[in-house]
């Protein structure tokens, strides 16, 4: 089950600190016990310990520092039958070995995993942006349009008798505030797209938002959808990966905005709100669109489950492993008195 589930890398130095501290003791025990007891096997533990670093070498140099460390320990007890320490050492290091070994093939599956999972994530968000590519379009497009007026007025302005440079200058200030726009929206879709491998930082929510806002902007305003946010002040600021995180907000956002597109009647409002409490961050996203039966609700977050023409499913599924990759949890549930709320939580505690 751990396999399933990549673990972030969060550094945590205690761990490392109990590690060598474990090790330490082990040692000592070993040392003042006499030779006949074989405190040397509980090197195993700490080897399999070594593995949530998520480092080959970590595994590798615990390993190798159990087997000498036994053998220190070996030369330096004072008491004891000779043959049976040599005996219950050679036992000890052969289990320390074994045990090496196999914490290594842990290591190299779990890396697997994780960077299978990091792969399918980058496509699927290249797939999303595939999708967005109208609505990006339209966002470039824009101020596109804005930096030819304003240009041209700026050359009227200058070429009028006589010319009016404060004018021409605010149209060019109109030109250079367009241009910053249209290159902050590549910007995003570049640092969503980009294959970089997965990073730990400081998240301020309210900003990762805004920014899925700004890309989903015309996809929101072509379904008709009333956006509205509810964002605490002074939210503390989580550990995680932004492009990841965003990558789920987005999934919830065009999720909500595809369902209610699809509305006959009705309102279509989009609520988002980010809080926090209980030592985790809450965002959620709800929509009224459509409620589903608590079935239904059980099955959203499989893969390839999708109940969308030319749907992949894959969207949830993925937000789901980012999140709990996260430590957090992600939920559905019916919103009243109609559609529904996705949100998911992040725990605060590094
Ligand atoms: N906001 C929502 N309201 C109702 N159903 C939803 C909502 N979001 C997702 N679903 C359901 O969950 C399914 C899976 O979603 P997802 O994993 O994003 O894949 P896809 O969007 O490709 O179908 C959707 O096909 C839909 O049936
Ligand atoms: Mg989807």
């Amino acid at each position: 089950m751990r396999l399933d589930r990549e673990r972030f890398r969060i550094e945590r130095p205690w761990l490392g600190l109990g590690l060598v501290v474990s090790m330490a003791v082990i040692f000592v025990a070993d040392t003042v016990t006499n030779l006949e007891i074989a405190v040397a096997v509980l090197y195993v533990a700490v080897i399999l310990i070594s593995v949530r670093f998520d480092q080959p070498m970590m595994v590798l140099g615990t390993g190798a520092a159990s087997t000498a460390l036994t053998l220190i320990s070996y030369g330096l007890t004072p008491r004891g039958a000779p043959e049976a320490g040599i005996a219950n050492s050679a036992l000890s290091i052969v289990a320390i070995g074994a045990t090496t070994y196999l914490a290594l093939r842990i290591e190299a599956a779990e890396a697997r995993v994780r960077q299978a999972r990091s792969e399918l994530a980058h496509m699927s968000r290249v797939t999303m942006m595939g999708e967005l590519t109208a609505s990006i379009a339209h966002e470039v497009s824009q101020p596109l349009a804005g930096i030819v007026a304003s240009g041209s007025a700026a050359m009227r302005w200058l070429a009028a008798t006589p010319p009016n440079p404060a004018e021409a200058r605010r149209a060019i200030e109109r030109v250079v505030a367009d241009a910053d726009r249209a290159g902050d929206v590549i910007g995003r879709v570049r640092r969503l797209v980009a294959k970089a491998p997965p990073s730990r930082e400081r998240i301020d929510i309210v900003d990762l938002i805004e920014e899925v806002l700004a890309l989903t902007r015309s996809e929101i305003r072509q379904n008709r959808v009333v956006l509205r946010t509810d964002f605490a002040n002074d939210l503390p600021r989580p550990i995680g990966d932004r492009v990841q995180l965003q990558q789920v907000i987005l999934n919830l956002i065009v999720n909500a905005a595809e369902i209610m597109g699809g509305l006959e009647t009705g309102p279509r409002d989009l609520l988002i709100g980010a809080a926090a409490g209980g030592g985790q961050i809450r965002v959620s996203v709800r929509d009224t669109g459509i409620s589903l039966a608590p079935a239904a609700i059980e099955r959203v977050f499989e893969a390839f489950h999708s109940t969308k023409p030319g749907g992949m499913g894959m969207g949830l599924a993925i937000s789901r492993s980012i999140v709990e990759a996260h430590g957090g949890t992600i939920y559905a549930a019916v919103n009243h008195p109609r559609g529904m709320v996705f949100g998911f939580t992040l725990p605060l505690d590094s």
